[in-house]
């Protein structure tokens, strides 16, 4: 496993994205929720992982108390992040909302504590007021934020009084905004990206046409599942596969190589299986040259979705997740 160093932490390359423990939006039926997931997150842990990403709003709190049914007696093994739903933020329900995460978790602290998207309507001091409450009662040992551009980051900065360790973002070889910004701030302030959605919904993994759309509600909500554009990332799954036979790999973790190549860039795909678990995590010691990582930025570029990825409805439904 690789590990990134940043902002007084050290956390694993590539982490495990929990949002489908638990929830009837992906449709992996009660046994992945009861031992699939469990077993997703002990193999992780045994493979070198520490990162382990989920939210309050997964499955109403049950993707948090899968993952601490699955830290019992593993806790220390574990870098833990979870996210508080901000709505209605206030100091308060940040601090109430902290330690009732905290209980489902079955921790004492929580690693990382994450605003889970920006709410407009809402300062953000009181926000970050509650946050200082929770590191100051050891509720939580680090604040993160999720959605945010790199102003607003530093924003947060201000209005907690210390660095926010993280920013976690959609992030993908089809959704490359955090290079703009984002990016450039944590790799010059220390801090860490945490990239969502890396595989694009599992679009990257390769096995999905147009004529084999993937299933599931979560992924009806997503512009890039859509026949069209799983037409147009035709080229850029063409280059991926050709990448990954060349390295006896799969397009996944090409996908996921090319995302940790950058400093300070952590991924956190999920995983229907313990085996898409292990060759997630395998990506961490793929080693693109040079010409693959410009070669597949490229065919990025080449990318033009209908509707844009980032269309208003579709990306307030994403960030709700
Ligand atoms: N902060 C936020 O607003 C936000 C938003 C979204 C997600 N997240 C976090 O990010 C995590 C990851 O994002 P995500 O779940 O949306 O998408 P993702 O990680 O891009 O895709 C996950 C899906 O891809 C498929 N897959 C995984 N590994 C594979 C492999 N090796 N080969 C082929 N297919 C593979 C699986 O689906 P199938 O096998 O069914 O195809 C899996 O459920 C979430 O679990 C959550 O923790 C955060």
């Amino acid at each position: 496993m690789k590990y990134v160093e940043a902002g007084g932490v050290r956390v694993s390359a590539i982490g495990v994205g929990c949002w489908q423990f638990g929830s009837k939006d992906w449709g992996y039926g009660k046994e992945y929720g009861e031992t699939t997931a469990v077993d997703i997150v002990h193999t992780a842990l045994d493979l070198g992982v520490t990162l382990i990403d989920t939210a309050e709003a997964y499955a109403r709190g049950a993707s948090e108390a899968i993952v601490g049914r699955a830290l019992t007696g593993r806790r220390d093994e574990a870098f833990v992040a979870t996210k508080f739903t901000p709505l209605s933020p206030t100091a308060s329900r940040v601090v109430e909302h902290g330690r009732q995460s905290a209980l489902r978790l079955g921790v004492d602290t929580i690693d990382l504590y994450q605003i889970h998207w920006p709410n407009p309507v809402f300062p953000l001091t009181p926000q970050l007021d509650g946050m200082r409450t929770l590191l100051d009662e050891g509720v939580i040992a680090h604040v993160g934020v999720s959605n945010f551009g790199a102003d607003r980051w530093a924003k947060a900065d201000a209005a907690l009084g210390q660095p926010v360790l993280s920013n976690q973002v959609h992030f993908s070889l089809l959704y490359r905004k955090p290079d703009t910004a984002n990016v450039p701030f944590a790799q010059a302030n220390d801090r860490i990206v945490i990239a969502y959605s890396p595989l694009e919904m599992g679009v990257l993994g390769g096995k999905y046409s147009a004529d084999n759309p993937p299933p599931g509600v979560a992924r009806s909500r997503s512009p890039l599942c859509l026949p069209e554009n799983l037409a147009r990332v035709e080229p850029l799954l063409g280059t991926l596969r050709r990448i990954a036979a060349a390295h006896d790999a799969t397009p996944a973790q090409v996908a996921l190589a090319w995302l940790i190549r950058k400093p300070h860039v952590v991924a956190i795909p999920g995983a229907s299986s313990v085996d898409q678990l292990r060759h997630n995590v395998a990506a961490a010691d793929l080693d693109l040259t040079d010409d693959e990582a410009a070669e597949l930025t490229a065919e990025s570029d080449a990318f033009t979705p209908i509707g844009g990825v980032d269309t208003g409805k579709a990306m307030l439904r994403r960030r709700r997740t």
